[in-house]
């Protein structure tokens, strides 16, 4: 599917985007093994969420919509899964948190699993999970380091674990796995991946304690609380439309009840620092989150370095962020990005490459990528590579571009945003 986008002058109004994809994946995985009913609500109907929800049915958790986007999770306890028939592999779809999250769960259970994806997961490392995995005694495998992987799980030891990338990911599946083990097991974090985890877990009544970067989880089958969960929206969707309002000649957007865990605000902090107008009102918590509306209007960027933690702080922002670049006074400089290139797409390469086709002044490093605006962008066709995030992000970029920008491969937006297109349509955009 292609959309035609359309210089957009005015983009005003207030929406609020969908509930957050991780937290809503977490809400689900974790209601799973909890003892009892689960209630969440704001969940985000989204593919990659969607792919959870049938990994865990498949897995004979009953899951029931109560209405639009509320569910009840019947929790069976951290061993109520049950195997799938005959050597059948759980699709995990394109979703990397389905599949490394869950793989932290089976790698705990007396029986085999097969997890595999679609071509874009396939293509995705797992060997970061798999690793630790098979430290605590379970037994792994991959296929070259990618899905499909068979987890033939089993009796867990605990570990001291010092996580060679900053991955929430990676850092859920050892606590996950952590709850099988008997005694402390202990995760050092290179930088600050976001912490719904940890939070969750808590709220779970797990015993789970982070200080400077070193996370401590009380293993050993604890009984796991269900949750009763409102899932805040997301700051990571709620990024494009903020970006767009800050880049229009005349904008004017605010983003209700945002989640502002400042483990996923980096770049709202970065583009503060570039000079943007950003207010934050009606500062409150939902689903153990903090939450703010955020309102975002029509600012000149100066051009700044980003590098170390704050990278990790905007690790799904740098699509989106690259446009905002594109626009600011003087040269921004992204460094410490390695993990862009294992994401839905290789990050620095898409961006680098698409943003080219617009007209940007753009340089590639093996670990970021450095931008010379402003610029005026020139309509143009461009690509998705099949990520959904980049695929709203040169969206926004044709909303910048004089002329007509087409944006192929657009159906991914599904991904995370359904609803993307439609809200910024209803502040002004012109997209078909
Ligand atoms: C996620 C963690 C991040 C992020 C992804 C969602 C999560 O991945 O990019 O979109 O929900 O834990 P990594 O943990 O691999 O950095």
């Amino acid at each position: 599917m292609n959309l035609r986008v359309s210089t957009c002058k005015t983009l005003r109004g207030s929406v609020t985007v969908p509930g957050d994809k991780s937290i809503s994946h977490r809400a689900l995985l974790f209601g799973a093994i909890a003892e009892g009913t689960s209630h969440v609500r704001n969940w985000l109907p989204a593919a990659d969420c969607q792919a959870t929800l049938q990994a865990l049915r498949s897995l004979s958790i009953e899951i029931k919509e109560t209405s639009a986007n509320r569910f009840d999770i019947q929790g069976k306890g951290l061993h109520g899964l049950r195997p799938l028939a005959g050597d059948e592999p759980i699709n995990c779809q394109g979703s990397g948190t389905t599949m490394r999250l869950l793989a932290g769960i089976l790698a705990g259970q007396v029986f085999t699993t097969i997890l595999d994806g679609h071509s874009g997961l396939r293509r995705r490392p797992m060997e970061r999970i798999a690793t630790p995995l098979r430290l605590m005694g379970a037994r792994v495998e991959t296929t070259d380091g990618h899905p499909p992987m068979t987890i033939y799980g089993g009796h867990l030891n605990p570990i001291d674990y010092s996580m060679p990338v900053a991955s929430a990911q990676v850092k859920s599946a050892v606590l996950l796995a952590g709850l099988f083990a008997e005694g402390e097991t202990v995760v050092y974090q290179p930088g600050p991946a976001r912490d719904h985890t940890e939070r969750m877990l808590r709220a779970q009544g797990v015993k789970v304690s982070e200080h400077d970067g070193i996370i401590r989880l009380v293993g050993g089958f604890p009984s796991l609380k269900p949750l009763d969960v409102t899932v805040p929206a997301d700051f990571s969707s709620a990024a494009f439309p903020m970006a767009a309002a800050l880049l229009v000649p005349d904008g004017q957007v605010t983003l209700n009840q945002v989640n502002l865990n400042s483990t996923r605000t980096g770049m709202l902090d970065v583009l503060v620092e570039m000079g943007a107008a950003i207010e934050l009102r009606n500062q409150a918590h939902t689903g153990g989150e903090p939450t703010a509306d955020i309102t975002a209007s029509t600012s000149s960027l100066q051009g700044v370095e980003v590098a170390g933690d704050t990278v990790v702080r905007m690790i799904d922002e740098f699509p989106i962020f690259a446009v905002a670049a594109t626009q600011a006074n003087g040269i921004t400089v992204v460094r410490d990005a390695h993990e862009l290139r294992v994401k839905e797409s290789d990050r620095i390469a898409a961006v680098v490459g698409e943003l080219r086709k617009l007209g940007a002044q753009v340089e590639e490093y093996p670990d970021g990528f450095a931008i010379e605006g402003p610029t005026r962008l020139a309509g143009a066709i461009v690509n998705s590579h099949g990520d959904h995030r980049l695929a709203m992000a040169l969206i926004v970029a044709g909303m910048l571009a004089d002329g007509e920008t087409i944006v192929k491969d657009t159906k991914v937006i599904g991904d995370s945003f359904p609803e993307f297109v439609s809200q910024m349509r209803q502040m002004g955009a012109d997209i078909s």
